[in-house]
């Protein structure tokens, strides 16, 4: 494949917002503020996204790890979600956003997949930043159900079936992935996607993850020679290039 020189800006960032719990506990609250005050930092990158013509913002909201949880902090993150959804919903399809969730679906109450779906529905036709929201989300479980849809299609695993039926079909894959929080792991988001993504961690806890936080992070991006694999132009190996005892051997 040959060089691909990198755009300025990422079509598709994914974000692993960690650092609620810490940057709530860091100011004597408890976690849960963290969460709320982590749910204004998702508006502002949604709004800063915007602005800088990302094409698809896929937020890491809730993991399928996630349920072993003390339940209290789990039932917290729910109503926010819910709320979120509901009360920003308007704005966003006001400002062309198309909102889409992926993941399991098994586990969330009857209520929130309504008001996931009442939100997907409106916003559908929408032709401005796709706002992707993976809740209940694994990337195991993502590859699993392609794999399985595969099978069920009556098609060989490739992965072109596989992309096809993946929960982000149809969307470009991760070009920019963010980690917030210290952590430099994937744990288990968008595996198969981010599979040439750009990693980018940073301290920052996710509810300080400000506008120019994030600035940071897509002027980073900027600065990469994305070789998916490649070499640089001009340093492909050539028979000539070869010294003649490397090329024996
Ligand atoms: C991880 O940080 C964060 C979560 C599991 C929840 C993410 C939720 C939000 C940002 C709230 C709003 C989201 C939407 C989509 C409306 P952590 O609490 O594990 O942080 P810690 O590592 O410091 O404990």
């Amino acid at each position: 494949m040959p060089d691909v020189p990198t755009p300025a800006t990422p079509r598709h960032v994914a974000i692993v917002m960690d650092g609620n719990g810490r940057w709530a506990a860091d100011r004597g609250r408890v976690r849960t503020v963290g969460h709320r005050v982590g749910g204004t930092t998702v508006r502002a990158a949604i709004k800063f996204a915007r602005q800088r013509n990302v094409r698809v913002l896929t937020l890491y909201a809730f993991s399928q790890e996630n349920w072993s949880r003390p339940e209290a902090e789990i039932q917290v993150l729910m109503r926010l979600f819910a709320r979120a959804f509901r009360q920003e919903v308007a704005e966003l399809h006001r400002e062309q956003v198309r909102l889409r969730f992926i993941g399991a679906r098994t586990r969330l109450s009857a209520a929130l997949l309504q008001t996931m779906a009442s939100a997907e529905a409106l916003t559908a036709a929408n032709t401005g930043l796709e706002v992707i929201i993976a809740i209940d989300y694994g990337g195991q479980w993502d590859i699993c159900q392609a794999a399985q849809r595969c099978v069920t299609d009556g098609l060989a695993v490739s992965p072109e079936a596989v992309t096809a039926r993946l929960s982000t079909a149809g969307l470009p894959d991760v070009d920019l992935l963010i980690r917030t929080g210290g952590e430099r792991r994937l744990s288990n988001f968008l595996l198969w996607q981010a599979a040439y993504a750009e990693l980018y961690f940073t301290d920052t806890l996710w509810p300080a993850f400000d506008d120019a936080a994030f600035d940071d992070a897509l002027q980073w991006f900027a600065t990469r020679q994305r070789r998916f694999g490649a070499v640089p132009l001009g340093h492909a190996v050539t028979p000539q290039s070869v010294p003649a005892r490397a090329a024996r051997s």
